[in-house]
């Protein structure tokens, strides 16, 4: 059989971003999107497949490669786990304005947004999002699932657990921890570890009631 094609998942707002870096980047465009929801509006130019469930059949077809475009870190970390036990290739998606250092490593069905910067040495898991403009700086660990969110900025050696959100133009000082399922809000510095399942925000950040 031979396996050929993209096929896309989620055609809400982040998979619209996900096609737009596609398309920079001078992949083909994907055969396909499928998103459980009926109501969504589609990707443009991109032909409705139907629902998730029909991935295995697609796989089947010989359709070879996939990308999970949803922002639920939990839900885009379980179905990207599926869709690579079902044999699909999970490709990282790279836009060419990104800077990944040499020596950073990525893992499966990761996206690297526009102009993102990713220092020397960075360790990133499978399935994470680093978003538009994030610096995530030298030496960080990043465990499966992440979303580091526009404007980010991770110091050297943070490390952030998994499917943790890291917010939009926050700060984290240089050797942080982040824990597992944290949310970081909004525009937070974040001077000291943050415990697991978390939630913080302000300037220092602090936990939310
Ligand atoms: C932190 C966050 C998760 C809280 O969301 P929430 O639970 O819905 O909280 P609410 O909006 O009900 O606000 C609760 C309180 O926290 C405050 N608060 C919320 N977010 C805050 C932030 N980023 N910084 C400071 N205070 C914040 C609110 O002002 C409110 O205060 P009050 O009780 O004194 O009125 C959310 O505001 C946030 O920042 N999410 C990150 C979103 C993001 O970056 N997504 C990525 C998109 S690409």
């Amino acid at each position: 059989m031979v396996s050929t094609g993209l096929l896309l998942i989620g055609a809400g707002g982040h998979g619209r971003a996900v096609l737009e870096t596609l398309r920079d980047s001078g992949w083909p465009d994907p055969v396909g999107v499928l998103d459980d929801d009926p109501a969504s509006a589609g990707l443009p130019g991109i032909p409705r497949l139907g629902p998730l469930a029909m991935a295995g059949a697609l796989r089947g077809q010989g359709i070879g490669a996939a990308h999970v475009a949803l922002g639920d870190n939990a839900r885009r970390r379980a179905l990207g786990d599926w869709l690579l036990g079902l044999g699909f290739a999970l490709p990282v998606v790279r836009h060419p304005s990104a800077v990944v250092a040499g020596t950073a490593c990525l893992g499966a069905g990761c996206v690297v947004m526009p102009r993102v910067v990713l220092g020397a040495a960075a360790r990133v898991g499978s399935h994470v999002i680093l978003n538009t403009g994030c610096i995530v700086e030298h030496d960080a660990l990043l465990a499966d699932a992440v979303h580091v969110a526009p404007g980010a900025v991770l110091g050297g050696g943070v490390r952030v657990g998994a499917a943790a959100l890291i917010g939009l133009g926050c700060a984290i000082r240089p050797g942080v921890t982040v824990g597992a399922g944290a949310v970081v809000g909004v525009g937070a510095a974040v001077v000291g570890d943050v415990a697991d399942g978390m939630r913080v925000a302000g300037v220092p950040a602090v936990p939310l009631r």
